[in-house]
């Protein structure tokens, strides 16, 4: 029982892989690398192909066939919003055109479980505070759209006897260890510890909402529950007697304010730099936290881990303290890497 992970070299990917490694199934990683790294996966078979290139499907379909895969995990895609903002087009190739592969892949092979990493963006800005799955959708950002779009290919996948989760990931921070830390600046946390490392000021952008603090409100949510959250959308899909498809929050159901985020960081990090309060960026919702309710019927999960393991996580692994012991065991375990850039 192999599961193939598309974008398993990446930040959330590699958690779910190691998660997926633990609960006893073998995994294959699909992986551009262009934003991954091959040795957040080390020892595990890695494809590396764009998926949305024309010959990805046939790649996809040979390593199904060659791996005995019965799951996928399509974590693979591009989650810059302004980027999306910049690239509409390609970010439409890229995350629909990739995902349009994967299920045609999934169709011709017969593999019939997909788990997809779809966003809290295809709410847009959403009325309610507490957001469910009804809540409707309207992404503002390309990048929400193309979530959205990706869920609707899945859903329609159904007829081929595809049956899906997609996982509406809230904010996800943490790290599982420091090999799978997040390496890039394009959250809230990330930045927040980038910014501090160079000695800058930490920012936050409007602290004139009707929130408490007057800042945003967010629903963090670790990573290393993200990754479980994946295997019980597996268990679940591997247990239904008729495929069907369903989208889900992946979230706390708890706020928290950007202002307190960026006050823990700089107590953990010893700073005392004075916040810089930059205006409110253009479609920030005041507060966005996830009704959880709905996964924790189907799937039976919730998340586990508190505020304080997810910034405390977050640091060490951004400040490298595990650094030495982990860079020694990835080296030994060395890789068996497939290379097939298309
Ligand atoms: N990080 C978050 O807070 C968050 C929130 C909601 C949804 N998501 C979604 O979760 C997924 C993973 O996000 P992440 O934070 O781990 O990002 P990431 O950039 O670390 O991981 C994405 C991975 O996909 C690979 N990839 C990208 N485009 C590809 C392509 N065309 N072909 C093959 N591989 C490709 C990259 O090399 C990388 O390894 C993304 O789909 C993202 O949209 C993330």
């Amino acid at each position: 029982m192999n599961v193939l992970v598309t974008g398993g070299a990446g930040y959330i990917g590699a958690h779910v892989v190691d998660a997926l490694l633990r609960s006893g199934r073998g995994v294959v990683v699909v992986d551009d690398l262009s934003t991954g790294r091959a040795d957040r996966v080390p020892g595990l078979p890695l494809v590396q192909v764009d998926l949305a290139t024309p010959g990805s499907p046939d790649v996809l379909v040979e390593t199904m066939d060659t791996w005995d895969v019965t799951a996928v995990v399509h974590l693979a895609g591009r989650k810059k919003v302004g980027e999306s903002v910049a690239r509409p087009a390609w970010y439409h190739e890229q995350n629909v055109g990739g995902t349009a592969h994967v299920l045609r892949a999934m169709a011709s092979a017969g593999v019939p479980h997909l788990v997809f990493s779809s966003s809290a963006a295809v709410y847009g800005s959403p009325a309610v505070a507490l957001v469910d799955e009804d809540t409707p959708t309207h992404p503002i950002s390309p990048y929400g759209a193309t979530k959205l779009a990706c869920e609707d290919l899945a859903a329609r996948a159904v007829t081929d006897g595809v049956g899906s989760f997609s996982l509406r990931y809230f904010n996800v921070a943490g790290a599982g260890s420091w090999l799978l830390r997040d390496d890039e600046e394009a959250n809230l946390v990330t930045t927040v510890l980038g910014r501090l490392a160079r000695g800058e000021a930490p920012q936050v952008n409007g602290d004139d909402y009707p929130t408490p603090d007057g800042t945003c409100v967010r629903d963090l949510v670790d990573v290393r529950d993200v990754a479980d959250a994946h295997v019980a959308a597996l268990r679940a899909l591997e247990g239904a007697a008729t495929p069907a498809a369903e989208v889900l929050n992946v979230g706390t159901g708890s706020g928290v304010s950007v202002r307190e985020v960026v006050d823990r960081l700089c107590a953990l990090d010893g700073h005392g730099l004075p916040v810089e309060v930059l205006p409110r960026r253009a479609g920030d919702p005041a507060t966005v936290v996830a009704a959880v309710g709905r996964a924790r019927d189907r799937l039976g999960w919730q998340a586990s881990y508190g505020l304080d393991d997810v910034l405390r996580s977050a640091w060490s692994a951004a400040r490298g303290e595990q650094a030495g012991a982990e860079q020694a065991g990835a080296e030994q375990a060395g890789a068996e890497q497939v290379s097939r850039a298309r």
